[in-house]
């Protein structure tokens, strides 16, 4: 019995009082941890290649990941030894307004030499992730990033619960990154693409599994913009979770989309053959390519996959009030074929020319996100219910992330979506309309930009006042 499984079944040997007061000890100790924001250098191509040079937390790609149980308290003291300032961000996290990180707007970004301490507790179980949030298309591109996980309190019974920080580095064929980090053409079109696609930091990954061994596999795209559309061959995966939310478990016969900063908790029953190879596919954009690959061992685990249950418990996040709710229409426009011909910049209307000289090529119903200290996009009171519209008028898809809440997305297109979900960062298609709505809850001044860093980077990003 491997130790996943034993922890389950001793988990139900507990006896109800002790089970309690376990449980409680549990949520009264915070987890410390120490992040310290370097540089550091790792093999992402593999043997034949040299090391990469990259920024990492703790020297490590993906940074040290950080697992606690649901209602453990969090005490993060991030140090900052790189030579320009930096901060955390935890991306999908529902935490008071001061502790999430956006220097410039929660906080003064951490000095080379300086330490920041966050301290929280997640109210909600799921799959995240932290990383930078100073110059984030450049810092989150040379890798400061890591996996933050918050068990639920009876987890689905698998072998094996794995991570994967996909990403895709721009690399020059010495494995080196390609330093044009302000690309305008990134900037206006898709964003930075890389050329080598990676799992954990890894190029063409090879993981070993087992005939009948069933994985959770939760998926992290920290990607400075690329999307992915990922099937496993044989393989049919139920997708459990999106953004970190318990979704109704849905075997999905279509490849799995996770968008820049999406999540995407998949329960794997692997089914091929003893000794055989499946690899995982990724058919986003015109190129097909192996993101990794599958590999079977001599002995099976088991002679035919669990049935036990996979449901995780539903979220406990605030439903919205949707007769009552507030609506609200944003328009994405601007970039490469977008049609923009003006827009706001520092509160002036100005022609596409002028605002692309200044860097910047998008706005958000007519208003480019150039700044921290901009005038609102939603400026509400406490508690009410938002009814929120994306428009894509755009050439390219754009993951549009809020920060400190969750929203319910329930139509694209108009089609009401059979079950609505949870989502944080939902990836919206050009021509495509998304209708979201969320209670604005969570008191402060929050970021809502596009997760292709180069778009927010371009301006493509907006505030949520609630107060
Ligand atoms: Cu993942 Cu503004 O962040
Ligand atoms: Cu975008």
């Amino acid at each position: 019995m491997n130790r996943r499984l034993f922890l389950q079944y001793s988990g139900v040997a507990l006896s109800g009082v002790f089970a309690t007061a376990h449980a409680k000890k549990v949520a009264a100790k915070a987890r410390a941890v120490k992040l310290t924001a370097g540089f550091t250098s790792t093999k992402i191509v593999g043997p034949d290649f040299p090391a990469t040079d990259v920024w990492g937390f703790n020297g490590l790609i993906p940074g040290t990941p950080i697992r606690i149980s649901r209602g453990q308290s969090l005490d993060v003291t991030v140090a900052n030894a790189l030579n320009v300032p930096t901060s955390v961000h935890w991306h999908g996290i529902r935490l008071p307004n001061a502790m999430d990180g956006v220097a410039g707007l929660t906080q003064a970004a951490i000095q080379p030499g300086e330490l920041f301490r966050y301290q929280f507790t997640p109210p909600d179980s799921g799959t995240y992730w932290y990383h930078s949030h100073v110059n984030a298309h450049e810092q989150v591109g040379r890798g400061l990033y890591g996996p933050l996980i918050i068990e639920e309190a009876a987890p689905p019974m698998v072998d094996r619960d794995l991570i994967w920080m996909i990403d895709d580095w721009r690399l020059r064929d010495d494995a080196a990154i390609i330093e044009d980090f302000e690309s305008g053409h990134d900037r206006s079109h898709a964003g930075r693409i890389g050329n080598v696609p990676t799992v954990n930091g890894r190029f063409r990954d090879i993981v070993k599994v087992r005939t009948g061994e069933r994985i959770r596999l939760r998926l992290i795209n920290a990607s400075n913009a690329r999307n992915f559309s990922l099937s496993f061959g044989d393989v049919t995966p139920t997708v459990i979770a999106i953004d970190g939310q318990a979704v109704r478990p849905f075997a999905s016969d279509k490849p799995v989309i996770v968008g820049a900063a999406g999540r995407v908790d998949l329960i794997l029953d692997m089914i091929g053959d003893p000794d055989s190879v499946a690899p995982v596919i990724d058919n986003f954009y015109r190129n097909s390519f192996d993101l990794a690959k599958f590999v079977y061992e001599k002995t099976p685990l088991r002679e035919s996959v669990l049935e036990t249950p996979i449901d995780l418990a539903p979220a406990e996040i605030p439903e919205p009030d949707l007769t009552g709710a507030l609506e609200k229409e944003v328009t994405i426009a601007g970039g490469a074929m977008g049609g923009l011909r003006r827009a706001k910049l520092d509160g002036e209307w100005m022609g596409l020319r002028e605002i692309a000289r200044k860097g910047y090529v998008w706005a958000l119903n007519d208003v480019v996100g150039n700044k921290l200290d901009m005038p609102p996009l939603i400026d509400v009171k406490r508690g009410t219910s938002i009814r929120l519209t994306i428009h894509n008028k755009t050439a390219f898809p754009h993951p549009m992330h809020l920060h400190g809440h969750h929203m319910k997305m329930f139509s694209i297109n108009e089609q009401a979506l059979p079950e609505p979900r949870w989502v944080d960062s939902p990836l919206v298609m050009p021509d495509q309309t998304v209708e979201l709505a969320f209670v604005a809850d969570n008191p402060g001044e929050w970021l809502f930009h596009c997760h292709a860093l180069e778009h927010h980077a371009a301006g493509l990003g907006a505030l949520v006042r609630i107060v």
